[in-house]
């Protein structure tokens, strides 16, 4: 392994990607914000029982994805692998269930899954996600799903899909799991090995196999949306007409299934068919019962995340903003007189609010113009021993400036007037 390499699944994000990624930030800051979500950075690690309690002992991520390691003082942490268990802890520790409620956090953050890696799957990623903690009213759900659309929307994602389905409440599953453990008992012998094994804790991941003995066992599986208790059924059904009113397309999907297992009632994903076989852009759904598993009372909550790189890799191309440089400082000669005078040139033209770069090279005059040209600089200040020279780098023009303050009125000047 070389040192001179990111650890296998992970990426540096180097400045032109973290330029695109800041449009991802913008994008969903502005959309969120106005919708009243603020937001919210939880530590890269909690007490991994954070993790276990509510993305479930059954999980992939729990069972082969976490990064778990024992400090100095013999505690076991997990680099958090999603965000929303660590946001509840958050919620409750800072008392947040005392706030007008729901309470509307967003974040913007990096997680760690130990996964097979792969063209959109990583093992540092990141997401944006958003969650309203402390109301059960279907609105919340819709408005919820609608959100995380229009950022989609807004950055340019295509092909984008939704899917939607309900799991119903603790009580309504267990019905439901005991119906499909039968059924999957009856056909024990055509499943995959890794579907029987699961019967017991997990039999509703059978839904998500790719063996073929399965897949057809599960053609003629009972569907927990038709399992629904009423209460249940009525949620889902006021979620699909907000959605609907909302003017946002949808397929009921009744064998969705998330890879977490803190959800109850709505659960929802956007795929983009722009993406291979990691087509999950972002998804969420709600944890009516998150809360009580961390050990807090009952406190409803709606959410999602979104995989940034995925959304980038499904977006459409968008031009990468140049750094802009209003002024470029460049020094004549080599007289420390002359270098601290275009030090403080610099440094003055950026209190004013001017980008501003200094020679820090060494380079010959005709050089430091050549690199005022690559950063395309609109204006060049040559700093020499009779004092400083503004060149226009438009108009080629070239006049001597009386003082450094008098050189960056005429580069605001300039910038205004362009
Ligand atoms: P999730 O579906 O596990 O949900 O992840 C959300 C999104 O993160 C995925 O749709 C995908 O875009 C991205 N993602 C997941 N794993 C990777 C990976 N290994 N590499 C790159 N991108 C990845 C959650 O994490 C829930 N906390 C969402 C939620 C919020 N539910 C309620 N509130």
């Amino acid at each position: 392994m070389s040192t001179l390499q990111a650890p296998r699944g992970t990426f540096d994000v180097l400045p032109e990607q973290s330029a695109l990624r800041l449009a991802v930030e913008v994008a969903a800051r502005r959309i969120l914000e106005a919708a009243g979500y603020r937001r919210i950075e939880t530590p890269a690690f909690e007490d991994t029982d954070v993790f276990r309690r509510t993305v479930g002992e059954s999980t992939d991520i729990v069972q082969k994805e976490m990064y778990t390691f024992v400090d100095g003082g013999g505690r076991s942490l997990t680099l958090r692998p999603e965000i929303t268990a660590p946001i509840v802890r958050a919620y409750h520790e800072h008392g947040m269930h005392k706030l007008a409620q729901p309470v509307k956090l967003w974040y913007l953050s990096s997680c760690f899954r130990y996964e097979r890696a792969q063209a959109g799957r990583y093992r540092q990623f990141w997401q944006i996600g958003a969650e309203a903690i402390g109301s059960d009213d279907p609105a919340v759900d819709a408005e919820s799903i609608l959100l995380l659309a229009a950022i989609l929307d807004e950055l340019g994602v295509r092909g984008v899909r939704l899917r939607l389905s309900s799991l119903g409440t603790p009580a309504s599953r267990t019905r439901y799991r005991e119906l499909l453990q039968a059924h999957l008992r009856a056909n024990e012998d055509r499943l995959s090995a890794d579907v029987r094994d699961r019967i017991d804790l997990n039999p509703l991941r059978a839904f998500d196999a790719d063996h073929p003995g399965t897949r057809e066992v599960m053609r003629s599986a009972p569907l927990l949306l038709d399992h629904l208790d009423a209460d249940d059924a009525e949620h889902f059904a006021t979620v699909r007409a907000l959605l609907g009113a909302g003017g946002l397309e949808y397929e009921i999907d009744a064998t969705l299934v998330r890879g977490l297992d803190y959800y109850t009632r709505t659960v929802f994903e956007f795929t983009s068919d722009a993406l291979g076989s990691q087509s999950g852009v972002g998804g969420g759904g709600r944890y009516d019962g998150l809360a009580e598993q961390l050990g807090a009372g009952h406190t409803p909550g709606m959410g999602w995340a979104a995989g940034i790189e995925r959304i980038l890799l499904a977006a459409e191309e968008r031009p990468v903003p140049e750094p802009v440089c209003d002024l470029y400082v460049a020094v004549a000669g080599d007289g420390e007189a002359e270098r601290t005078a275009a030090f403080l040139l610099a440094a003055e033209a950026r209190r004013a609010g001017v980008p501003a770069q200094l020679e820090l090279a060494g380079r010959s005059v005709k050089g430091q113009f050549k690199q005022a040209a690559r950063l395309r600089a609109r204006y060049v200040a040559i700093v020499g021993p009779t004092g400083i020279e503004l060149k226009d780098m438009e108009s080629g023009e070239q006049t001597p400036a009386e003082s450094p303050s008098a050189a960056v009125a005429t580069v605001l000047r300039g910038r205004f007037a362009a």
